[in-house]
């Protein structure tokens, strides 16, 4: 097929607007798959091949001849992750495309991700067809989602295409506008090979399967070729396109998307946005290379000891197909040896959670997600002893002592929030009580308003998604990306259980929050600390101030107690073999004993 009759093009969404449906429906419709009835066949395929949910591209490259021109086109759909956690694997994505269909469900007009999509699409020069879908609904308002589409986008009500994904109804036109609104991609056959690799997975015996937009130039099986960023070299192995099933073929030309295998044996060598060319002919990088920072953190443990080695091998396993996951090994005296993992953002945190449960046949605690802080210190003996004047803090027990502290820093993000207007003062509310600052506001229609704000990452990490969505009835959206590090002041809040410090129970909080912070945790550590021979007092303390206190009163404990009339002598020895055995799993803080259940339900998310 000649490039001028090639169409490479994502369908960008918010979360639950009909991406998949569409998909399948296009896939349906151009009989690259036969209608099943079952949906979503791109999402089931990724299941097969234990690819990472949201996390992960798909490709599928569909034959489509055109009613207008009679002419037969080949329509590659390359599918982005949908949140802009992913905004990098969404980038790549979208490098490799000339145009997106952004998707709109007609029944909730624009939410605060076709907001971040948008700007991404956007900021990528690429031809963007406004899809109004779930027509065929009652409540569908295509009318409303123009006109938030003209005020937020500029763009023109008469651009925008009605569908349902569902029925089909539209999306004959659809596939017809696609072909006359995209430009087909500028690539060029004669010139030598230029790839971009946008996509890969694992597998367990041809290695890497890397899904590859050529550029310029061929690439077939036997070819050595070399990748830019990693500067490793092989020889192709297999070449194909994707029905989305892998299908061989003899080589892929310039303008088509495929994938190719090389014997590349490891996840870490296939780099998502690396550009591969023929060994000997370079060529420039086809996009710069910058590498997803982790924002977000949370530290794994097995619920057991004993479970250490099966969840090793189940975060290792989820590690190889998502190498945007960091880890490192983490060990606390409380909860022994576990990992702690850094993650893109709140949704791939959950993504991997989820998939680790399914992964993992026993359960995993993970700890409450966290930011990393940073600080600049002062003295020259103590930048020298730190090897620089800033430093990052990615566990509260690395908190710098406050007299070498020159300033603090802490990660803001730009959220987007849409909601209903009945309900813009509980969400100021919100935003002011999580330490938010907004920025604008923009009515999208009468009924509806954009708020953006920036707010402090580690106060929408834990339960901002739930609040906003209880204070507004479930009708607010909210996205956000990364606005880099500002000044703030931070302090260590410390536990203090008869006055020894409890290391592991440390957090670090804005100073405006210690106080409730630390009455929070007292009350719940009252409640779930056994309760001793001896009164404990337990504090919360800044430094030498103690924000708050509860006592916990004694309590004189035999658990032989209910056997002395009895005197069953064997019953009374196990007893008192089950609790000494006890006593070795606990940690001893200040003649308490604390068990590893303790720590559990205060870390636990
Ligand atoms: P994520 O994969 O979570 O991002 O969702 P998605 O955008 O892929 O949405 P999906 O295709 O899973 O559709 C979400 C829901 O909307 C499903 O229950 C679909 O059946 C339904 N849906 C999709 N398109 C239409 C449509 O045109 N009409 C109606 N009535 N329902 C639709």
């Amino acid at each position: 097929i000649p490039i001028a009759r090639i169409r490479n093009f994502s369908i960008i969404a918010h979360v639950d607007h009909g991406k998949s449906t569409l998909a399948d429906r296009l896939l349906e419709m151009t009989g690259t798959v036969l209608s099943s009835g079952s949906s979503q066949v791109l999402d089931s395929l990724q299941v097969e091949q234990e690819r990472g949910i949201t996390v992960k591209a798909q490709t599928a490259s569909l034959k489509y001849t055109s009613i207008l021109d009679g002419e037969e086109y080949l329509l590659n759909l390359i599918d982005t992750p949908g949140h802009v956690d992913f905004c990098n694997e969404v980038n790549r994505s979208l490098a490799a495309c000339q145009g997106v269909l952004l998707l709109i469900d007609a029944n909730q007009g624009v939410q605060a991700q076709t907001v971040a999509n948008f700007h991404l699409a956007k900021s990528q020069n690429l031809f963007i067809v406004p899809v109004l879908n779930k027509v065929d609904l009652k409540g569908a308002n295509p009318e409303a989602c123009e006109e938030q589409l003209k005020t937020l986008f500029e763009i023109d009500p008469k651009s925008c295409l009605r569908i349902s994904a569902k029925t089909g109804l539209g999306v004959d036109e659809l596939l017809e506008e696609i072909i006359l609104r995209i430009p087909p991609p500028s690539s060029n056959r004669d010139a030598p090979l230029c790839a971009l690799l946008y996509d890969s997975w694992y597998d367990r015996y041809r290695g890497n399967v890397i899904v590859l937009f050529i550029k310029d130039g061929h690439i077939k099986v036997g070819d050595p070729i070399q990748f830019i960023h990693t500067g490793l070299q092989y020889n192709v192995k297999s070449v194909g396109v994707l029905l989305p099933k892998e299908t061989p073929t003899t080589q892929l030309s310039a303008g088509q998307v495929g994938f190719i295998t090389c014997n590349m044996r490891t996840a870490k060598e296939a780099h998502i946005g690396d550009t591969v060319h023929l060994k000997g002919v370079p060529v420039p990088p086809l996009i710069g290379f910058k590498r997803a920072q982790p924002m977000v953190f949370s530290g794994v443990y097995p619920m057991d000891q004993s479970q250490h080695a099966s969840l090793r091998g189940a975060i290792e396993k989820l590690v190889l197909n998502d190498s945007a996951v960091t880890v490192t090994i983490e060990s606390s005296a409380a909860l022994g040896q576990g990992w702690r993992l850094g993650f893109l953002g709140l949704l791939h945190l959950e993504v991997f959670n989820q998939r680790l449960e399914q992964e993992f046949d026993a359960q995993a605690l993970m700890t409450v997600p966290s930011v990393t802080y940073k600080a600049r210190i002062k003295g020259e003996k103590n930048i020298k002893a730190y090897g620089g004047s800033e430093i990052t803090i990615h566990n509260p027990s690395f908190f710098p002592n406050t007299q070498i502290i020159e300033e603090l820093y802490e990660p803001v993000v730009t959220g987007t929030l849409i909601t209903p207007v009945d309900y813009v003062g509980q969400v100021m509310s919100l935003i002011i009580e999580r330490r938010g600052t907004a920025i604008s506001s923009t009515p999208l229609d009468t009924h509806r308003v954009m708020i953006q704000s920036d707010l402090p990452l580690n106060e929408i990490i834990v339960d901002f998604h739930d609040k906003l969505k209880s204070c507004t009835s479930g009708f607010a959206s909210f996205d956000y990306e990364d606005k880099g590090y500002v000044s703030s002041k931070l302090v260590k809040l410390d536990i203090l259980l008869n006055g020894s410090l409890v290391e592991e129970l440390s957090t670090i909080v804005h100073v405006s929050k210690a106080k409730s912070a630390g009455k929070d945790m007292t009350t719940r550590l009252l409640e779930i600390i056994p309760k001793q021979q001896f009164t404990v007092a337990i504090q919360a303390v800044v430094g030498s101030d103690v924000l708050a206190r509860e006592t916990m009163k004694a309590l004189r404990k035999d658990v032989t107690q209910k056997l002395k009339s009895g005197g069953d002598m064997q019953r009374k020895r196990k007893l008192l073999e089950q609790q000494a055995e006890g006593k070795k799993k606990l940690r001893m803080v200040a003649n308490i004993a604390l068990p590893r259940e303790t720590f559990i339900k205060v870390y636990k998310r």
